[in-house]
């Protein structure tokens, strides 16, 4: 555990896209944090980060900054196949890690990342940020509370333009099939949410896939069609090279259903009766007006980055100063690994998958 009179002292690999967007401007706005080192191994990003950051503590050797005893905690912010070695590493030298997604390139790189921060008693939370969503969240406990009945089939849709068209600048590697492609970029995001929202796990998957950028050897797009404990179906379509940023779930049960989106929530009730409707409608506009205030208010603050990513990093301290478990693990991590590689198979081995 950390003195809690202490600030919490952050080092941040990779200093990239999500690193100088994301985590670095919601560090700052957290007071009993700060960012004592940072490492990168690009001369160039260096240079600007120094600079932006006022940060004299730049290592280009991650394994040096763990050594340097300047950081309690790391964010890894790296491209996906070096997060294995950059968690076991940190966890190696007793620091909290948190590993942006996916957690590690495999199931095994999961499990062998999660077991050593059980060993050695540190945090390790996945940056799964959509966890902290509010309508997300608010759709799980209408789920889990029985509200919906049983349930019987869910829907779930995540589009991107993709890093390549949106990212500046550009980082190729999301599309070298050592990273996993959109399965380990997208995939891992909409798996993460639909088991956010039914617990019950995916046990069988067949998955189709389509190669948009034909020069590199990975899928672009994929739909999938899975099976539940529980006998639950349920398709889910994630990719890059959309038009727009969308995301979806629709959750159907016996008693009513949740059509629910990052910014949007819609809740059905089976009720005939007039009072239900009206009650499902005032539940509809608290909920959406929960997140329009959250957003404006971050606004004000100037982080309009993103309110998840804000609840992510403090959940994350949090769990390092009180020593209670983080919202979400590394055997979560482990269960989306599960499916991912299983979607993986499918599209290789153009057959069913039993997880
Ligand atoms: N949670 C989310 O929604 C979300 C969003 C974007 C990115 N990510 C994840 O964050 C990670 C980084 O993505 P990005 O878009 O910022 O990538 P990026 O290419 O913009 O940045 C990666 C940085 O890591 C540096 N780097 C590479 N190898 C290194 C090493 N050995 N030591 C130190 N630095 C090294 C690169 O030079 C680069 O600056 C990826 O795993 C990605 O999946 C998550």
């Amino acid at each position: 555990m950390i003195n809690n009179k202490k600030k919490l002292r952050i080092g941040i690999v990779g200093l990239g896209r999500v690193a100088t967007a994301t985590h670095i401007p919601v560090l700052k706005l957290l007071e009993d944090v700060e960012i004592t080192a940072c490492a990168e191994k690009n001369k160039e990003r260096i240079h600007r980060v120094k600079e932006f950051l006022n940060m004299q503590n730049v290592f280009d050797d991650y394994k040096e900054m763990y050594k340097s005893k300047l950081v309690d905690a790391v964010y890894i912010c790296v491209p996906t196949h070096i997060h294995h070695d950059a968690t076991i590493s940190a966890l190696q030298s007793g620091l909290h890690v948190l590993c942006e997604k996916p957690m590690g390139r495999t199931v095994e790189e999961a499990v062998e990342m999660s077991l050593l921060a059980k060993k050695n008693n540190l945090i390790l939370m996945p940056g799964f940020k959509y966890r902290y969503n509010d309508n997300l969240q608010h759709a799980a406990q209408i789920i889990s509370s029985g509200l919906l009945g049983n349930i019987i089939q869910v829907e779930a849709t995540f589009m991107t333009p993709g890093p390549y068209i949106s990212w500046d600048p550009k980082s190729e590697w999301y599309l070298e099939k050592k990273h996993g492609g959109v399965v380990y970029d997208i995939g891992v995001h909409i798996i993460e949410t639909v088991n956010l929202l039914i617990p019950n796990k995916i046990n069988h998957i067949y998955a189709y896939s389509s190669q948009g950028y034909h020069e590199y050897d990975t899928p672009t797009n994929v739909s999938c069609s899975f099976k539940m404990e529980g006998g639950i179906t349920g398709n889910v379509i994630f990719g890059w090279r959309s038009s727009i940023d969308f995301t979806r779930v629709s959750v159907f049960g016996t008693g009513g259903a949740i059509v629910v989106g990052l910014k949007s929530f819609d809740y059905f009730n089976a009720g005939t009766d007039p009072k239900d409707r009206i009650y499902s409608h005032i539940r509809n506009s608290f909920t959406e007006a929960k997140t329009v205030t959250k957003r404006i208010f971050s606004i004000i603050k100037g982080s309009e980055v993103s309110i998840n990513d804000l609840e992510q990093a403090k959940a994350f301290v949090n769990s390092i100063r009180d020593g209670s478990a983080p919202p979400v693990s590394g055997e979560n991590a482990v269960n989306v690994h599960k499916v991912l590689r299983a979607i993986e198979d499918s599209i290789q081995t153009k057959k069913e998958i039993t997880i």
